[in-house]
């Protein structure tokens, strides 16, 4: 299995990093993950450029141009057999130097992705999923998809162990994302979620979900809904590169809509899909 580093292609067993890496140890660094349906990237454009956008944030230098980036991830999976659905990982620190907060002197970012096969939760999404609520604690910088995902880790296991598949985020009584997705409540034939704001990740899933409502004269808001509003939602649904599009039947103890998976969350559900494959 070959991974792809700054260094080039290597076996995954041959990267090791010192134990002062910046990643490791100050979450210093930014990271993607795309979809990969038979056998080729979905939305790759889109993770390519956030990549860049969230690196640039922070101020690290990604070791290759846009274009070498997309000759070398497409040479990665023609090097790797993967099954037909898969994913990739990417990930790009500040580089490794001794411990020390400020930004190391002449010191090179470290970059890897792989590739694994990565089967589809077909399930959840023909079946819908329930949700909780929860304070969103985090930076005001969401926008950049950083390596410091511990509040996104605790929310997502608040969330199973309330038996539910997310939590749902909010900040001043305004729904921001899920702990992994972005959000969106639909009313009287309208979609709603959340502005592209520095409070949440732009997520790539979320930018085709425009493409395909502008497509059908779907109405997309963005405007920030409130908590109290999902009791008089029609239909919700959360979207993200690995879970997709899922309808969400419940928020806490209140049941959305008729308590099933809603007809503009079905079609789109059906656009993505074709649009997918
Ligand atoms: N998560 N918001 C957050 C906080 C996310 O972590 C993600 C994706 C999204 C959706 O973005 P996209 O549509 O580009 O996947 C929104 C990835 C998949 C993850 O951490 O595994």
């Amino acid at each position: 299995d070959l991974i792809l580093t700054e260094k080039g292609f290597m076996q995954q067993n041959e990267l090791s990093y010192p134990f002062e890496e910046r990643g490791l140890q100050f979450g210093d660094g930014v990271y993607e993950v795309i979809r990969i349906y038979q056998g080729n990237y979905h939305l790759l454009n889109e993770h390519v450029d956030r990549l860049f956008r969230s690196a640039e944030a922070i101020k690290i230098e990604v070791p290759f141009s846009k274009t070498e980036m997309h000759e070398y991830l497409s040479e990665l999976l023609e090097k790797n057999s993967v099954a037909k659905d898969a994913k990739l990982y990417l990930q790009l620190t500040r580089g490794s130097a001794p411990r020390s907060h400020e930004f190391p002197l002449n010191v090179s970012s470290n970059l890897y992705a792989y590739v694994k096969d990565f089967e589809r939760d077909l399930e959840s999404m023909r079946e819908g999923v329930a949700t909780v609520t929860l304070e969103d604690i985090r930076w005001e910088w969401c926008y950049i998809k950083s390596l410091n995902l511990l509040p996104n880790v605790l929310a997502k296991q608040h969330a199973k162990e309330h038996g539910a598949k997310e939590a749902i985020l909010y900040k001043e009584g305004m729904v921001t994302e899920g702990s992994s997705s972005n959000i969106y409540l639909v009313r009287d034939g309208k979609v709603y979620t959340h502005p592209a704001t520095k409070r949440i990740l732009g997520g790539c899933v979320r930018m085709k979900i425009q493409e395909l409502c502008k497509e059908k004269e779907i109405p997309f808001i963005e405007e920030a809904f409130q908590v109290e509003d999902i009791s008089y939602a029609d239909e919700m649904f959360a979207t993200s590169t690995t879970a997709e599009i899922l309808p969400i039947l419940k928020v806490d103890t209140v049941s959305v809509g008729d308590g099933e998976p809603g007809k503009i969350t079905r079609e789109l559900q059906r656009l993505y899909e074709k649009d997918a494959h």
